[in-house]
């Protein structure tokens, strides 16, 4: 007997689905099509946004509906940077939470703390004002664990910085060259907003309870933190190293894929070619190369070189799947030839992600209606 049939279930799921293919929510924010390999963000090609406007830009496409004017552009920024400051004066309060071993348990435990404080004196202005708070306080407690974890004290926020040259200062303790600041920038605007991820999914879920919105982004982070969707930039870089020079990038997929293993930065579940993702944080690190950022052309090169076995490898295990660098891939490369500690990687991408997921709360509040969809029962019925 089929009882979520019974009970008027439009759609069953099977164990293997994964929910692929189903339509939770009409959003306004992003599309991705992964036949043709295009992302449209508010209305924007990514490749028309990343590297071409900045985070505060992307952050006022996606809260506001379209691109700021200088005012609105400076009014997001200093929004931002409140939130960056509530964040640092709330970490003397934080008890352990800074101390856990992974960045992003520690982010959760810090988010948490945040609390209302966000929504504090609000009143009055600008729906978008709490979303920029959140946003904001995210890439203060991440650089705050990195700081802390390296052994250093956090730093306090510039309020007179963009967003990502503070993330970057706050990590590393001083000034960030000008070239790195503008390929983090890049990247925070590249992975702002993907569709219905798992991890905005998770997000709207929560906030369709009615729930606040801080606990709508503390469950996206644990979302977000596993190996199949933002965990895997660390494990690229591992992989990079491991394999050292080009020549044996081939010989070394192929001893992964006969263990069984499978290869970080590679496959999606939408895109059937390459996420174009990676090929936006590939120019935003071949100018980072220019710039003479140490050790970005080698291991572009060597990154060039893993995708293209990695590729051929995966085309001769998978002929009907084709499996193309996902943007996890370029994410490991860069994040580091900009002076990022690979255990803050994932983190890192909470500090861009979370715009995505604040634009889906205020979304899903607009759309006022509980997600609560139906499982198919397979265990034993009383007789
Ligand atoms: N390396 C090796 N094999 C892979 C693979 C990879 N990166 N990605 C998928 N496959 C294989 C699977 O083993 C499976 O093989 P099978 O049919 O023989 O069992 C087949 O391709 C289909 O995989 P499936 O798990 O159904 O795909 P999915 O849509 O659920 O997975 C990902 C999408 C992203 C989870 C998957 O490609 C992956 O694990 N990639 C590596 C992690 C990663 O880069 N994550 C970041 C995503 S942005």
């Amino acid at each position: 007997m089929d009882l979520a049939k019974q009970n008027g279930a439009q759609h069953v799921a099977t164990k293997s689905s994964g929910l692929d293919g189903v339509v939770v929510a009409d959003t306004a924010l992003s599309e991705v099509d992964g036949e043709r390999g295009r992302l449209i963000v508010g209305g924007h090609d990514i490749e028309a946004l990343a590297g071409r406007v900045g985070f505060e830009d992307l952050c006022a496409l996606l809260w506001t509906g379209a691109l700021p004017d200088a005012a609105t552009r400076s009014a997001i920024a200093e929004a931002l940077a409140e939130g960056r400051l509530l964040a640092f004066e709330q970490i003397p309060s934080l008890g352990e939470a800074l101390v856990a071993e992974d960045g992003s348990s520690a982010l959760m435990a810090c988010m948490a703390h945040l609390g209302a404080r966000a929504a504090w004196r609000s009143e009055g202005k600008p729906a978008w004002v709490e979303l920029a708070r959140v946003t904001g306080a995210v890439a203060t407690f991440a650089a705050a664990w990195a700081r802390r974890r390296a052994g250093g004290a956090p730093i306090a926020p510039d309020k007179s910085l963009r967003h990502a040259a503070d993330f970057l200062r706050m990590v590393r303790g001083a000034a960030a060259p000008e070239a790195a600041a503008r390929a983090l920038d890049a990247y925070l605007v590249t992975v702002a907003d993907h569709g219905m991820n798992a991890s905005t999914f998770t997000a709207r879920v929560v906030a369709s309870t009615g729930s606040d919105l801080v606990s709508a982004i503390v469950a996206a982070i644990g979302a977000l933190k596993g190996p199949l969707h933002g965990g895997a930039p660390g494990p690229v870089l591992d992989m990079l190293d491991a394999i050292g020079e080009p020549s044996r990038a081939a010989a070394w997929i192929t001893a992964e894929l006969g263990a069984g293993r499978r290869i970080m930065g590679m496959g999606h579940r939408i895109y059937r070619v390459r996420d174009p993702r990676a090929a936006v944080l590939e120019r935003a690190i071949a100018e980072l190369e220019r710039d003479g950022s140490a050790g970005a052309g080698a291991r572009l090169a060597l990154a060039r070189a893993t995708e293209r076995a990695a590729e051929t490898l995966l085309a001769e295990r998978h002929r009907d799947r084709p499996l193309k660098a996902n943007v996890e891939f370029y994410t490991a490369v860069l994040l580091d030839a900009a002076g990022l500690p690979r255990e803050l990687f994932t983190p890192t991408f909470a500090v861009g992600r979370a715009a995505g997921w604040c634009a889906h709360v205020q979304e899903q509040r607009r759309a006022g209606r509980l997600i609560r969809p139906a499982s198919r029962y397979v265990g034993p019925v009383p007789a």
